[in-house]
């Protein structure tokens, strides 16, 4: 039978789990921490306070969610197919180097690699795919390179040649996509693989559960990692205001595609902090602009809190904001992000589910003020995203 677990055992535990991780420690629940302690609560404690690594890698997989599947964000492979290839081919590059950040199982990192094959116009041997995960068993799962159906969904169409089925509704990844690929453990909190510069870089739907410390750290070595050309691609959540210091947007905003300028063109003047305005300084003429309209600033100052680590206070701040401006569509999207992360999914789709509802008679592209003016197709889509995914991990 289970020892009891005292609740300071598990926050302490908690403690450790969103270090390690760079979770957010509201992302953490103590479910997940009860689940992972043994018979001794004390004993693993007294490892986990030594960092014992066999300790410390059964709290991070506890906690962490490896939702994945084949060619998920399908429009990323597009801009890859239709855009970056292209370009590089008119450069005259002759390989690419493509690293999926918190790979999980390794859907994404053979995705990536079949598109390249498929795309690229230079031989196998130019192209390489680096997955990374910090959870060894999805490693395990990836180098197996056999998958089942949840790996495919119908939403998400396979885009290039990647498998062959085996038996019942398995398939194994095919053999030149799989040798194009290769695996490793690594914490995204640590300095980027050997292997780079990469031109390719994917984390996608890994920071959404990150602090917003750890994701200022993550987001500044897969910069550091990327080469002069390269694209960073994140999920639609994972990082919700501003461009990574250095880099442009390469297609909407709401795609989460940011490259590297082009040498001719202007660059970004100074970082955009991740719940900043935007990038560049103002034009003289703007600087005289009345204060941004009150919901923005109310927002502005629980983004504050957020950072900060003041749930909380955050929490009450967007909720007073939600009421009194109910129609000010970007502090549903921020007040559902925060209950997602706080573990309360059923009332962050309820907000989504709004989001829909507020967004309705709205032409796509019209621009909604908020830290960041963005269309309205951007919270549509957001929302679209969480509530399918949602959907899924229900199913
Ligand atoms: C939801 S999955 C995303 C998989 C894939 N990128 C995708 O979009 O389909 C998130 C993955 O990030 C990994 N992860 C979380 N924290 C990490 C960290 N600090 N370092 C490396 N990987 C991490 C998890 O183990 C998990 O496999």
């Amino acid at each position: 039978m289970k020892k009891h677990v005292p609740e300071e055992t598990i926050a302490e535990l908690a403690d450790y789990a969103a270090a390690w991780t760079g979770f957010s420690r509201d992302a953490i629940l103590p479910d997940a921490i009860r689940r992972a302690v043994g018979r001794d609560p004390d004993e693993m404690l007294r490892r986990a306070r030594r960092r014992d690594p066999a300790v410390v890698h059964s709290l991070c997989q506890a906690v962490s969610v490896g939702e994945t599947f084949f060619f998920r964000h399908q429009e990323h492979f597009k801009y890859i197919a239709s855009q970056f290839l292209p370009k590089r081919v008119e450069q005259g590059a002759t390989q690419v180097r493509a690293w999926s950040a918190g790979c999980a199982t390794g859907e994404e990192a053979y995705s990536l690699a079949a598109c390249l094959l498929e795309v690229a116009p230079w031989p196998p041997g130019s192209i390489e795919v680096l997955g990374t995960d910090l959870i060894e068993r999805n490693l395990t799962a990836a180098r197996a390179a056999t998958y089942g159906a949840w790996s495919k969904r119908a939403s998400a169409p396979i885009l290039h040649p990647l498998c062959h089925p085996i038996e019942g509704d398995r398939v194994r990844i095919d053999e030149r996509v799989r040798k194009a690929t290769r695996f490793e453990n690594r914490n995204l909190l640590d300095e980027p693989p050997a292997g780079g510069p990469f031109d390719l870089i994917f984390c996608r739907n890994v920071l959404v559960y990150f602090s917003a410390k750890a994701s200022r750290t993550v987001v500044a070595h897969l910069v550091s990692a990327l080469a002069p050309w390269g694209v960073l691609f994140f999920g639609p959540m994972d990082v919700t205001h501003g461009a990574p210091h250095g880099l442009v947007p390469g297609a909407r905003p709401e795609e989460q595609i940011w490259r590297r300028p082009d040498p001719d063109e202007p660059r970004p003047a100074k970082p955009a902090r991740r719940h900043a305005a935007p990038a560049a300084p103002p034009p003289p003429s703007q600087k005289k602009m009345p204060a941004p309209p009150e919901p923005v600033a109310l927002h502005l100052r629980a983004l504050r809190h957020i950072d900060r680590g003041e749930r909380h206070v955050a929490e009450r701040a967007l909720t007073e904001l939600c009421q009194l401006v109910p129609d000010y569509v970007p502090g549903l999207v921020e007040r559902a992000l925060l209950k997602m992360r706080n573990g309360e999914q059923s009332a962050a789709a309820q907000l989504m589910r709004e989001v829909l509802r507020r967004t309705e008679k709205l032409g796509p592209e019209e621009m909604l003020a908020g830290p960041e003016p963005l269309p309205v197709r951007f919270y549509r889509e957001s929302a679209d995203n969480f509530l399918r995914g949602a959907e899924e991990l229900s199913r």
